[in-house]
């Protein structure tokens, strides 16, 4: 008998970390490029909330500290931290008003993304997950 192993069977480990699983730091910050690039071409009121620098372009400064936090956040180097202290999502994103469309649009950017760096497999089922999680987690504005 095969056992049919789906995304959701992904549960990691100290070992076997979705950061690993992408490829580790590089392959990290190019999928967060990859995420800003998507979100300026076809999620413009996403990317107007964002710092921009210069104008239509999201900021060096917004890539590189999401970068670093979600290397830390997938169980690669700890910078984030060290650098910033405990993320604190729900209190950095509240300048932002966060409703069902943000939440969407971020998670298609993200989606994309994904598709264009070929994560895949179970590391993907399980991405997809959190990020739902995390991205409706941070709303902050009515349905
Ligand atoms: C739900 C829709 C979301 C919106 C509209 C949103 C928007 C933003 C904005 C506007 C910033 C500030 C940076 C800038 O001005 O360029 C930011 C920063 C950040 N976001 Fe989000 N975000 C969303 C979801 C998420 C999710 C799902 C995560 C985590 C998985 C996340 C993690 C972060 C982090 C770590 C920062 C940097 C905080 C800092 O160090 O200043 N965001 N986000």
């Amino acid at each position: 008998m095969t056992t049919l192993r789906t995304g959701g069977e992904y549960t990691p480990t100290a070992e076997d970390t979705p950061w690993h699983r992408l490829g580790g730091s590089e392959a990290v910050q190019a999928l967060v490029e990859a995420f800003y690039d998507d979100m300026e071409v076809h999620e413009p009121p996403l990317a107007a909330v964002h710092q921009q620098d210069p104008p239509g372009k999201v900021s060096r400064r917004s890539r590189e500290r999401f970068g670093l936090f979600l290397i830390g956040w997938l169980g690669g180097p700890q910078d984030y931290t060290e650098q910033h202290g405990h993320p604190r999502l729900r209190m950095r994103h509240n300048r932002v008003p966060v409703g069902v469309e943000l939440r969407d649009a971020w998670l298609r950017s993200m989606g994309r993304a994904m598709d264009a760096r070929g994560v895949s497999g179970a590391v993907r089922g399980y991405l997809d997950t959190r990020f739902a999680e995390v991205a409706d987690f941070l709303r902050n504005v009515p349905p």
